[in-house]
């Protein structure tokens, strides 16, 4: 399937849940105020691929990007890391929580996806 439609409400507050989507893993994270604050406070100065976190979603409260680490490929860990976004366990890539790059190997952000939202609960992508 090119599209996969995403049903918003069965993701709490502060998870992360992985979906397929074109044979590669999606994450699709359902922030939290604080996160979405600190995200959007972050320097872009500091950063290997620089994005601000505005330039990454379309509603804060939700990070829509694919599970695949921009290094070589392995699927990162959710909710891990030294930057609290995602941890790759391959060579060690820290993601913080708005999918951007913050340590380690990978040369990248993690990619987000086209998507649009056709309702308040629902996502879909592709
Ligand atoms: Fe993720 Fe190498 S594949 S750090």
């Amino acid at each position: 399937l090119s599209k996969i439609e995403i049903k918003l409400g069965d993701i709490p507050e502060g998870k992360n849940m992985t979906f397929k989507w074109r044979g590669k893993p999606l994450f699709v994270r359902h922030r939290t105020e604080k996160e979405i604050a600190s995200e959007e406070a972050v320097n872009l100065a500091e950063l290997r691929d620089p994005q601000h976190d505005k330039d990454r979603v379309v509603n804060p409260r939700w990070v829509i990007v694919l599970g695949v680490c921009t290094h070589l490929g392995c699927v990162p860990i959710a909710n891990a890391g030294d930057f609290g976004g995602y941890y790759c366990p391959c060579h060690g890539s820290h993601y913080d929580a708005s999918g951007r790059i913050r340590k380690g190997p990978a040369p990248l952000n993690l990619e987000v996806p086209y998507y649009e939202f056709p309702d308040d609960d629902t996502v879909i992508v592709g």
